[in-house]
């Protein structure tokens, strides 16, 4: 895929949420880009940067051909945090440049009131200076919805590339993914196995029997038919290898229809209720 700057972004990101700091991390990255994923996904509120930073040098692909994102943890919002935020990733990943880096939630009325946007206006400007200083490739948002975006990309310099945010059967965010096509941001999903609930659905389990496909084939698939690029997490190198297996089908629109009407369900927190 390709962001709207022209940079390229391999599809699927392989995810680290919830994967624990230490071997278990090291190995699944190291055996991730072993694989074929050229695209890895932290945080640093996921205590592992410097695990997926070993995992990624025990791989042994150099760097210009991988795709590394980290996110700004919640806490450290506004312009001086922001820019000490990324060094300090940068250095427990033991990188010296992010290809993207996103604010991983927004500022929220509930928490700040009316200093909300403001927060969230300062954090982006920060963001852009990182850009500037060639810390960071590109910027990005992450759980940002329709209200909270308006005042970014109003004031900004430099456009959100992407806004990562939950996606999958019964949470497709159209409003969201309405305003990030009309304003050429790339949309991508995290959970888009619904952090695995999905995988037990009955309607996705005979789609993927009639394709002689997993139903985490499925789920991937549905995804890139609609544009957006799924981010899919695991820790044990079979899955991680057959996760990559998807791009060898195609989903009829009928099919497309049955999965995008499955009930309504979300395995994380709403950016607009969210307090941590
Ligand atoms: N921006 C945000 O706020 C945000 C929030 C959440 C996630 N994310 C990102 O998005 C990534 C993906 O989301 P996610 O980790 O929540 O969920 P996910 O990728 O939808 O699902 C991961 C779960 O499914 C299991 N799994 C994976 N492949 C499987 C397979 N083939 N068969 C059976 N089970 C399988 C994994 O177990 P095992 O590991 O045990 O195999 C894990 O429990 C994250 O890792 C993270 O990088 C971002």
């Amino acid at each position: 895929m390709e962001l709207n700057n022209g940079y390229a972004i391999p599809c699927p990101g392989f995810g680290t949420f919830k994967t624990p700091d230490g071997d278990v991390c090291v190995d699944a990255v190291r055996e991730a880009i072993l694989a074929g994923y050229t695209h890895i996904d932290t945080a640093a509120v996921y205590g592992n940067e410097r695990s997926v930073g070993e995992g990624v040098r025990q791989a042994g692909k150099p760097r210009g051909e991988l795709f590394i994102t980290s996110k700004l943890w919640n806490t450290e919002r506004g312009y001086d945090n922001t820019l000490r935020a990324c060094e300090k990733s940068l250095q427990d990943l033991g990188m010296d440049y992010l290809d993207l880096y996103l604010i991983h939630w927004p500022a929220n009325e509930l928490q700040f009131g009316s200093k909300a946007t403001g927060i969230n206006l300062d954090t982006w400007s920060a963001m852009e200076r990182l850009v500037d200083e060639g810390l960071v490739r590109n910027i990005g948002l992450s759980n940002f919805y329709p209200s909270h975006m308006a005042p970014i990309l109003a004031a900004a310099n430099i456009a959100p590339a992407v806004d990562q945010i939950e996606y999958h059967p019964g949470l497709l965010q159209e409003e969201t993914v309405a305003l990030c096509k009309e304003q050429g941001i790339l949309v991508e999903a995290w959970s888009p196995l619904g952090r695995g609930r999905l995988l037990e659905d009955a309607t996705l389990a005979g789609i993927a029997a009639a394709h002689g496909k997993s139903v985490a084939h499925v789920l991937l698939r549905f995804c890139v038919q609609n544009g957006v690029l799924p981010l899919v997490k695991s820790v044990h190198t079979e899955r991680i290898r057959e996760n990559l297996n998807f791009l060898d089908f195609t989903l009829n629109a009928e099919e497309m229809t049955a999965i995008a009407g499955l009930p309504e369900t979300r395995v994380g927190s709403h950016p607009d209720t969210a307090t941590f």
